[in-house]
């Protein structure tokens, strides 16, 4: 029978036969063009075997079913024209009806997971036996599409109309119980009795042919197109109203298919799935969304080669049990890397450790720990105020205060206690690796490992590579990293490393638009909309309005070219003014507490009026103004990075920037924004803007590319 590289029949007794997917040469299967061509192969010889074949088992014989379509086929897949687009889904539909109208029953016996194109392929069957620790879902919606071989149609007929919506609009994975509660599952089995089982339905359906062909019937049928469906519709449509968000708009686009067709013949359903997905695919948010998920995966794959390379770390210790040191114990200790928590105050160790037995609570009050377990990870933070056991350590991350003679001294101190090839490493912020360097006697056993606020939730690190820092002291940095359940980026020391060296541009821009008299409160309005989770005025006040001034002055030290002010900065003087933020609850606005308890955000008048002291001009600038104005300087400061190697991709930068500093995911990262905008448009607005400094000024890298008509990524 047929045999192919992803696909392959194989015949039982009694005229049964199975269909095996087991992608050659890849760890799982996907629904790439190559199983997909062979699907269709295989679904022809199928058909032609006529009457010699009874029923068709699909099995998967790898540890899960089919993790999905190959999304790295997408990128190149649509940018290909709408037309040709609609072109490919419908072939891709037209296998999945042949199956699903084979004149035998069917049935998918479904292992491990079952997403996406995975799952919508096990819906072509007529039943479905899963694994009890299998799960199944349409995640198409995470990367800004809409489910494309029939999901849409298939089971919103077959599941509860507002359930099927809930897992296509949430996209997660759903517990196989669920799915058998909702009628997407037949039986769920136990694992080592999966193959039994799915074998003896099908067996059952051979003599009930009735049962196969009202299973058909169920995921064809277009629903009545009654009152009470249309009260439904309406119901469920003005629900999702409220929680929809535009910028993302593959959920907004599958309530609005799925209440279309619902009603509809088998066949126009699916050419209207078709157009949608054709049309979302075309998005910007798609195209970012998709990019992110590979850069995402590209990473993880570069990690692995890092951590080939690295020791493991066994025992960690963190220097400082502040905001940062304690996140990182908790982090290292939940993630089950036992670790030693240094600080010269007994109260700083005390807050430290309740912070990390508050937020273990949290976990308990999740269901996602037991008392038990909080005891464990609390047993893995051994709280100390003399240097004890050092020679145990393999790896230090330096978190006392950001003063480089303090730290400088902190360093060396520690390092005459470590064993010699334990490695050092310090969570500064601003401060220079190579700087730092000097105090020591083994600087190739020193990098930077530099954490984001709150530690447990951002999830980067940026490793920093000083210049003597050895292959294997970054390899198991990283390791470490990787271990507390972070994504690492490699990055060449310079000031503000990535996310700081190009945050503070940014900034830079936001000055100079306050100078200009325009209303903080509508920066931030307007960069809200934007995409961006808080404006410059309320993050710099999250931040801290010290620790700003602060960084921004480290860079204007750094790059005093483009980054240095004329006349005061307006953070200077708001700090002059003892304005720290929301630490002291006095910063571009005011932060209370009202009757009720609740925290409250006000536009501090003090601070409007010190800025109106300080406005020289009043220019009439626009909304968009807004957005260059602070966009531009951050994009070409992401172009600088890239062009000096301050890390090694385009990839890299703007995950650096979507998880270290919220960049909007919609809109893919500073660089894939550029993209998006066009090379072209982008230098237009830069010139517009190129009075306003050097920050405005297109690099050589950059003209180059425009010149060769090439793209970011
Ligand atoms: N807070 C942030 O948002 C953030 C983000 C990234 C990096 N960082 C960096 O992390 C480091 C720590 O920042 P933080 O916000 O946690 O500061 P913090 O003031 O909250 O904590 C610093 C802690 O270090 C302790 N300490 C001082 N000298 C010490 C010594 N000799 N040995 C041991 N402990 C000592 C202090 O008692 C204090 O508990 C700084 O380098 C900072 O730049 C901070």
């Amino acid at each position: 029978m047929y045999s192919g590289k992803a696909i392959s029949l194989q015949a039982l007794d009694s005229g049964l036969v199975e269909l095996v997917l087991d992608l050659q040469g890849s760890s799982v299967n996907k629904l790439d063009q190559l199983t997909l061509n062979e699907l269709g192969e295989a679904l022809q010889q199928l058909t032609e075997a006529g009457a010699s074949v009874q029923g068709l088992l699909i099995r998967s014989a790898k540890p899960a079913f089919v993790v999905g379509a190959d999304i790295t086929e997408f990128t190149t897949l649509f940018k290909r024209p709408e037309a040709e687009l609609l072109h490919w889904m419908s072939g891709v539909h037209e296998h999945f009806s042949r199956l699903e109208n084979l004149p035998f029953p069917t049935v998918a016996a479904v292992n491990g997971f079952a997403l996406g194109g995975g799952l919508e392929l096990a819906l072509a069957a007529d039943c479905r036996v899963l694994a009890e620790d299998a799960k199944v879902g349409l995640p198409e919606v995470t990367l800004g599409i809409c489910p494309g071989f029939g999901g849409t149609v298939r089971l919103s007929r077959l599941a509860d109309l507002s359930a099927a919506l809930e897992w296509m609009t949430s996209g997660k994975p759903q517990a196989a119980a669920k799915a058998l509660k909702l009628g997407v599952a037949d039986q769920v089995v136990p694992a080592t009795e999966l193959q039994d089982a799915a074998l003896a339905l099908l067996r059952a359906l051979v003599n009930d042919p009735a049962a196969s062909r009202a299973n058909r019937q169920r995921k064809q049928q277009a629903l009545a197109n009654t009152p009470a469906l249309q009260a439904q519709l309406e119901g469920l449509s003005a629900s999702y109203t409220k929680t929809l968000d535009a910028r993302y708009p593959a959920a907004g686009a599958i309530v609005a298919l799925v209440s279309q067709h619902a009603t509809q013949s088998f066949g126009t359903a699916l050419e209207m799935e078709a157009q949608t997905f054709a049309q979302l695919a075309k998005t910007t948010a798609s195209q970012s969304l998709i990019g992110l998920f590979l850069s995402d995966q590209s990473l993880k794959r570069k990690a692995k080669g890092w951590i080939a390379k690295a020791d493991k770390v066994q025992q960690g210790a963190v220097l400082g049990a502040g905001i940062m040191g304690g996140g990182v114990a908790y982090q290292s200790a939940l993630s089950g890397v036992p670790i030693i928590m240094k600080d010269i105050r007994d109260e700083a160790l005390a807050l430290g450790s309740k912070t990390a037995s508050k937020a273990l609570d949290k976990l308990i009050e999740k269901g996602r720990l037991d008392e038990a377990g909080k005891q464990q990870v609390l047993a893995r933070i051994h709280p100390e105020l003399e240097y004890q056991d050092f020679e145990r350590v393999d790896l230090v991350v330096e978190a006392v205060v950001e003063n480089p003679k303090i730290k400088a001294a902190v360093l060396s101190e520690v390092e005459g206690l470590m064993r010699p090839d334990a490695i050092l490493t310090t969570n500064t912020s601003t401060i220079s690796i190579d700087l730092l360097a000097k105090s020591l006697k083994r600087p190739e056993l020193f990098c930077g490992m530099h954490f984001f606020n709150p530690v447990p939730l951002m999830p980067l690190v940026e490793v920093i590579r000083g210049s003597q820092s050895s292959e294997k002291t970054l390899a198991t940095t990283l390791a470490y990293a990787v271990a507390m359940g972070k994504t690492p980026i490699v990055v060449k020391d310079c000031p503000g490393f990535l996310v700081n060296r190009v945050l503070f541009p940014y900034f830079n821009g936001f000055n100079r638009l306050l100078k200009d008299g325009v209303d903080f409160e509508r920066i931030d309005r307007v960069m809200e909309a934007f995409g961006w989770p808080m404006g410059p005025a309320y993050l710099a006040d999250v931040v801290g309005i010290d620790t700003m001034v602060h960084a921004d002055q480290v860079l204007q030290v750094g790059f005093p070219d483009r980054m240095g002010h004329e006349g005061e900065p307006i953070m200077e003087a708001l700090l002059a003014a003892g304005a720290l933020g929301q630490k002291n609850g006095k910063g571009f606005y005011e932060y209370g507490v009202d009757a009720q308890g609740k925290r409250t955000k006000t536009p501090s008048a003090a601070a409007h009026a010190l800025i109106a002291e300080r406005v020289q001009a009043k220019p009439e600038v626009s909304d968009e103004d807004i957005i260059d104005r602070l966009m531009i300087p951050m994009c070409l400061e992401s172009v600088r990075c890239l062009e000096e190697g301050i890390v090694d991709s385009a990839e890299e930068v703007d995950m650096g920037l979507i998880l270290g500093l919220g960049f909007p995911r919609f809109r893919g990262g500073a660089l894939r924004y550029i993209d998006h905008l066009g090379l072209a448009v982008f230098a237009q607005k830069a010139v517009t803007h190129s009075a306003h400094g050097g920050l405005y000024q297109l690099t050589p890298g950059f003209n180059a590319r425009l010149q060769n008509g090439q793209t970011y990524f």
